[in-house]
This record gives structure tokens, C-alpha cells and sequence, in this order.
């Protein structure tokens, strides 16, 4: 027996349709099409970016049918990220799922979209019960499940570290564009430096607190001249270095006290190669296996609220489509999850 679902993401500046396939047991990922908003300057415009979502909507949908040559018809049922995120951009997802449920009779399945960053890592991987270490743009969260639930061991307690690196670059003129060569500008700058410097590291039991940092560092930048890119190196160096070192303390603690057997970082900021290079020696002290989910589910996508879909949908969690209302603050710990164990 096969079952099809279609997820909708749009909870950010991404617009993304994915495809995912249950066929007699076995998870695939069919089509995962996406669509990035930009913004020319200064962060994400929320309204700008539900534009662009309304924009590229259309085209999206064609493509990720297209490539996992099917017809809407095929279709058994269809997903969508109703939260947490922005409003006009959640609203996007919300509105053309509540058209397709209804249209075309399909049942209507809502999606926490940090729980689906979390699954489609487990799926790849074939995981249980891991560690899971979610670094994004919008969050930085320590996770394990108990209870039927995802239950945060530790956040940040203001900005989330995503949000944290493109600000500072932003701030002291280096982006957008916040990629160059593949590679993040917070990298390319740190690879001009070589000297540390001691910056703020704030850490508060199991949680994290980044705006301390965020301050110092700009404060320090506005006295760098724009030319001196030994002293701008060094400063990027040092933030990344204070972030990261921060992340991988409260893993660490998180993975001494569970004792889990394995770690997953998951969010578009595990495609960091210096995050990974870190996560991968503090693992490896615990002896516990690390996994990283690959960039093209690692970044905000549909396949993953469309895999996660597929998961709610065998277990008959289908809502009305007028019910499909957005929830900018759901968190993933509200959510019961019939496939976690007791
Ligand atoms: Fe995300």
C-alpha cells in the first residue's frame, strides 16, 4: 500500500512544497521544490516575504508535482506548517492548504514546523531517540522526547543564533548577501583573523543567552576602521568561536546527564562545517554517534512537514480546513505525538 502526502512550508522566507511516500513501510522523499525570498536589505519583511511566498506559490506546487510525477488526485492527504513563524508568511501555507483540503476533498493535516525539522533528521538516519541539537534562524533549542512529547532541555533565552550571526554581519556592512562561494560571510570574514578575542559567553544552566554578545561585538566593530580586515577577522573569528563554543556546552551537559546513545543537529544552521567540526569532537569524547542533516533538508523545506504530515496522517490527526488557523508562537513541547514512546 502506498500512501502520498503533500507538505506546504512557509512559515519564513521560504517557500517550499515536498512530496513524501510511505510504500509498504518504507519512507522517500519524492519531490522537496523550494523557493527562498531575499530581501535587498536590512532582515526579512514579513510582508515582503508572503509576496514573494504568493508569488512563487503556483510554480512551486507545479514543479514538486512534476517531479514526483504525480497528480494532485494521487494525493492522500495535505500538510502544512501552521507555526511557529511569521504571520503574512504562515498565512500563505495556511490559506492555499485550506484550498486544496477543500477543492479537491483531501483530509487536512496541520504541522508544528519544529517538530518537522526534528523528524525528517530522524527519518534519514533511521534514529529513536537522540539528542537533538535545533539551530536555526528562528530557534536554538536543546531536545529530547519523553512523555509523547519533544521537551526542550535548554534555549536561548533571546536571540536565536541564525538570527544572531546574519544581524552581526548585517550590522558591521558584510551582508546581504549572507552567502558568498557557498560559504557563509561570518566565515569568509573569520578566515581574515587569527587572534581570539574575549567577548561576553553567557551561559545559564541549560540555556543560552546570545544578546550580550550581539552588543559587544557590534560595540567593538564600530571602532574598527572598514579597512583593517586583520582586526574585522578577528572579531568575526572570536563571535563565531564565542557562539559555537556556548552551543556545545549546553549539548555536552545535555548528553552527560541523558546519557543518550546519539546527537542530530538539525536547522539551516547545521550546515555549518565549523558547528560540525565541534559537534563532532565533543561527540566523539561521549562516544555517542552525531549525525548532521544534509543541506537540503537542513534549511527550512517541504518534505519535512510533508514526511511529518505522512506520520499524523496514519494516525488519523486531521483537522476541518476552516480549522486551519495559524499559531505564530506554537511551541514543539504543546504537541502530543502518538508515534513517540511513553
Ligand atoms: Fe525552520
Amino acid at each position: 500500500m502506498k500512501t502520498i502526502i503533500l507538505g506546504i512550508e512557509s512559515t519564513s522566507h521560504t517557500f517550499g512544497i515536498g512530496v513524501a511516500a510511505f510504500t509498504d513501510s518504507k519512507p522517500a522523499i519524492l519531490a522537496n521544490i523550494i523557493s527562498r525570498y531575499v530581501p535587498e536589505k536590512g532582515g526579512i519583511h514579513p510582508r515582503e516575504a508572503s509576496q514573494h511566498h504568493i508569488t512563487e506559490a503556483p510554480k512551486v506546487l507545479k514543479k514538486a508535482l512534476e517531479t514526483a510525477g504525480i497528480s494532485i488526485n494521487d494525493v492522500d492527504g495535505i500538510a502544512v506548517a501552521l507555526g511557529p513563524g511569521l504571520g503574512p508568511c504562515l498565512r500563505v501555507g495556511a490559506t492555499l492548504a485550506r484550498f486544496l483540503a477543500s477543492y479537491y476533498d483531501k483530509p487536512l493535516i496541520p504541522v508544528n514546523h519544529a517538530v518537522a525539522h526534528i523528524e525528517i533528521g530522524k527519518m534519514l538516519f533511521n534514529l529513536s531517540d537522540p539528542l537533538v541539537v535545533y539551530v536555526s534562524g528562528g530557534n536554538t533549542m536543546i531536545v529530547i522526547q519523553k512523555k509523547k512529547r519533544y521537551r526542550v532541555l535548554g534555549e536561548t533565552l533571546d536571540v536565536a543564533i541564525g538570527n544572531l550571526i546574519d544581524t552581526f554581519v548585517r550590522e558591521i556592512g558584510l551582508a546581504p548577501p549572507y552567502i558568498i562561494g557557498g560559504k557563509h560571510v561570518l566565515d569568509v570574514c573569520a578566515e581574515w583573523g587569527s587572534n581570539f578575542i574575549e567577548l561576553p559567553y553567557t551561559v545559564k544552566g541549560n540555556d543560552l543567552s546570545f544578546s550580550g554578545l550581539l552588543t559587544a561585538a557590534l560595540r567593538i566593530a564600530k571602532n574598527i576602521s572598514k579597512d583593517n580586515r586583520n582586526a574585522i577577522g578577528d572579531l568575526c573569528l572570536s563571535f563565531r568561536e564565542t557562539a559555537y563554543n556556548m552551543l556545545v556546552e549546553v549539548s555536552e551537559r545535555a548528553l552527560a546527564l541523558t546519557h543518550k546513545k546519539s546527537v542530530l543537529l538539525v536547522g539551516g544552521v547545521a550546515a555549518s562545517k565549523y558547528l560540525d567540526r565541534k559537534f563532532k569532537i565533543m561527540t566523539s569524547i561521549h562516544n555517542a554517534s552525531y549525525y548532521v542533516v544534509p543541506p537540503e533538508y537542513a534549511g527550512d523545506n517541504g518534505a519535512m512537514i510533508a514526511w511529518t504530515g505522512l506520520l499524523l496522517y496514519l494516525h488519523k490527526r486531521f483537522i476541518e480546513p476552516i480549522n486551519a488557523i495559524v499559531k505564530q508562537k506554537w511551541r514543539l513541547d504543546e504537541v502530543v505525538l502518538p508515534w513517540l514512546p511513553d
